[in-house]
Parts: structure tokens; sequence; C-alpha cells
């Protein structure tokens, strides 16, 4: 009801004019959207994973510029800060993301560490109290709409990922600077920005873990984030599909509803089937989670294929309408643009397939 009633309308315009959903992702704060699997001490919703797919799927159907806000900020801020960070790190930033009174962002990516997320060039230099930040980091959602951001850094070179430190940083700390908004294919409205650490005093208190934590931070966060990632593909895809069903009911062509030639019902099948799979997928890498069992393998066929039948089933839906999904009124080109990314970003498909081939091989 509130994707469609706040987030459809002006969909298309935000997408088009790359604003960012400041109003609409305010009330999905409101509504809970953006913590929800928070304890509710610490202000969240208290629900489980299963919960949060379902929302995602529904919120992504619609607008995924904003569900992959409210991917971030549920899966890869609040969820590791929950996880792994100290009571006061808890009470002094936790609270407020999972309200969405403020947002966070989650700075792993740079620019010659995407994949290959351990060649971290961003440094943390120890100086006894706090640490000093300064390098650049790539592709950041949220990047200018946060107030809080999780930097991943190389404090001791000679340890490789084990000398990674997981930082907090303050948007208003000396020294931090956010770069200009990058022109994307698709999620148009959701900031995605570079930043750049030029010696920036970040407090010891802010470090998430212990010394050397937060390449298995980032790791674990991104296990769960997948499954996120997994149900906004789902989502377009769903979307998509919906849509499509729709129009070949009205549309004529050869004296009858193009959803009575066999050429559509094939495409439409194909679309039901593979959609339906992947909502199982997601659905049981969440329940994995939800179990306390180890569904990073889980999490990661999900994302596989959910985001393989995000581009397929936005690409059909196109098709199915012709002409008219070639223009932005009928929503299906969007979400063709949007089904791109989730095969890109929290790992690319074949960082999946690295992820699964080395679960079922240990
Ligand atoms: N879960 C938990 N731990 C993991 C892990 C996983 N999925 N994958 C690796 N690790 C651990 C390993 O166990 C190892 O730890 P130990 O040394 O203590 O045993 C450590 O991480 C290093 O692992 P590898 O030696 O296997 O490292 P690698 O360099 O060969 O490969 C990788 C690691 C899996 C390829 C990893 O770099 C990776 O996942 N890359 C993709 C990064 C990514 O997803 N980036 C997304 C950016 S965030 C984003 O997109 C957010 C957004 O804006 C929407």
């Amino acid at each position: 009801d509130f994707a469609r009633t706040e987030l459809l309308p002006g969909v298309i315009e935000r997408d088009e004019k790359q604003i960012f959903p400041a109003e609409q992702v305010r009330k999905m704060g409101e509504l809970g959207f953006l913590g929800m699997m928070v304890d509710p001490k610490y202000n969240g919703g208290g629900m489980d994973t299963i919960s949060y797919v379902l929302a995602m799927e529904e919120i992504s159907k619609i607008d995924a510029s904003a569900s992959v806000v409210m991917s971030v900020n549920n899966s890869l801020v609040c969820w590791g800060l929950e996880k792994f960070g100290t009571e006061q790190q808890k009470e002094k930033y936790l609270k407020r993301l999972a309200t969405g009174e403020i947002i966070g962002a989650f700075c792993l990516s740079e620019p010659e560490a995407g994949s290959d997320a351990t060649s971290q060039r961003t440094t943390a230099v120890d100086k006894g109290d706090h640490y000093l930040l300064n390098g650049t980091k790539n592709w950041i959602t949220n990047g200018n709409s946060a107030s809080v951001y999780i930097v991943m850094a190389q404090t001791d070179p000679d340890k490789k990922h084990k000398g990674i430190n997981a930082l907090i940083v303050e948007k208003d700390m000396e020294g931090f600077t956010v770069g200009p908004k990058e022109n994307k294919l698709g999620i148009r409205g959701s900031d995605t920005h570079s930043l750049m650490f030029s010696d920036v005093k970040v407090p010891k208190e802010n470090r998430i873990g212990e010394d050397g934590f937060g390449f298995t931070f980032a790791m674990n966060t991104l296990n769960g984030g997948r499954i996120g990632i997994a149900s906004q593909a789902l989502g377009i895809a769903s979307g998509a599909y919906e849509l499509a069903l729709e129009y070949s009911k009205q549309r004529k062509a050869f004296g009858v509803e193009i959803a009575k030639h066999q050429a559509i019902q094939f495409k439409l099948a194909d679309m039901a089937t593979q959609i339906e799979a992947a909502r199982m997928l997601c659905l049981k890498s969440a329940w994995l989670k939800d179990q306390k069992q180890d569904f990073s393998e889980a999490g990661a066929k999900a994302k596989l294929y959910a985001s393989q039948v995000a581009m397929d089933t936005t690409v059909e839906a196109v098709q199915i309408h012709g002409g008219y999904g070639y223009v932005k009124e009928y929503h299906v080109e969007r979400l063709m643009r949007d089904a791109k990314i989730t095969q890109i970003y929290e790992g690319t498909s074949e960082i999946q397939k690295i992820v699964i081939a080395r679960s079922l091989l240990k």
C-alpha cells in the first residue's frame, strides 16, 4: 500500500532527474522499514529476515531506488552495528539509524578494489587514541544522504586482509568530502557518490570489533546484504511481470487480447515459474539466517539466481509491451535498467559463484 500510494507517484520523474526520494525515505523510517530487524530496545522493528524479504519485494516492485536505501540501511549498516558494535556505538548510532532519523552507508569499494575487496588502498593509521584516515571510496550508495559511514581501511598492510579495520565516520568530520553524484543507467533516484578522506581523525571508540576485524566484518555483513539485494531483484522481476500480465490482457492484436497468443503465454509461464523459484531461494536464505544457521551459500544462490531472473523478466516484459515498453510511462523500461545493478553490487554474479563454489568444496 505504501509503495503504491507514496512511491509510485513521481517515480518516473525521480528516475529521469535523478532525484533522491528524501520525503519517501523519511516516511519509510516512520513506518519502521529502515530498521526492520533491529531489536526494539534499539528502536528497531524486531522482525525476522522473512518479513524483511517480503517488504523488500513489495517496495522494489515500484521503486528500486528507494529499496536500495532500505536494503543498505537494514542489512549493511544496522545489522552489522547490532551484531558487532559496542553498546556505546549502538546507543549513539544504531538507535537513530533504526528509526531512519539518520541513514547510513557501507564503504568498501574503491577505484581499484571492487570484486577484489582485500586490496584496500584506503589507510587508517593508528595514532594512539584515533586513526588517521586517508583514501577514496567509490560507488557508495547513500553517498550524500547518509550521516554515518562504515568505512573499511587498511591499518597494517603486512597483515593483508587481517590488517583491515571497519570505522564509523560521521559526515561532518574534518577532512571528509563527498564527490559528485554518479549519472547511472538505473536506480537513478538513489544517490551514488565517491567519497574522499584526507587526514580524517576517527576516534578509536569508532572502530567496530577488535583491531583487524574489518574484513571479516565486511564479509559477514555482505552475506546478509545479499539476501536484501536478492529480494530487490525479486521485486523488480515480479513488478515487471505483473505489469506485463495486465497489459497482455488488455492489448489486442490480430483480433484478440495478446494474452490469447501462445507466444505471450509461454513468456508469462516462464516468468511466473522463474519468479517463484527466485522467491523460494530468497525465503530459504532468510529462513536459514533466522534459524541462526549458515546462510552465506544460500544468500549467494538467491542473489545469483534472482538477479538473472530480474534481467530476463524485465527484458521480456518490455518485449510483451512492444513499442509501449520502450517509453517511460509504462514503467517496464525503468525496471529493465534497474535490474542490471542487482548483478553488480554487493558482489557481481561471478563473485556469487565463487562464494557458492567455495562453500561446496570446503
Ligand atoms: N563470509 C565470511 N567470510 C568470508 C567470506 C564470506 N562470504 N568470503 C571470504 N571470507 C573470509 C575468508 O574466510 C578469509 O578469512 P580468514 O583468512 O580469516 O580465513 C578472508 O575473508 C579472505 O578470504 P579469501 O582469502 O577467500 O579472499 P579472496 O580475496 O580470495 O576472496 C572474496 C574474497 C569472496 C572475493 C571477497 O573479496 C568478496 O566478497 N568480494 C566482493 C566484494 C563485494 O561484494 N563488494 C560489494 C561492495 S558493497 C555494495 O555494493 C553495497 C552497495 O552500495 C549496495
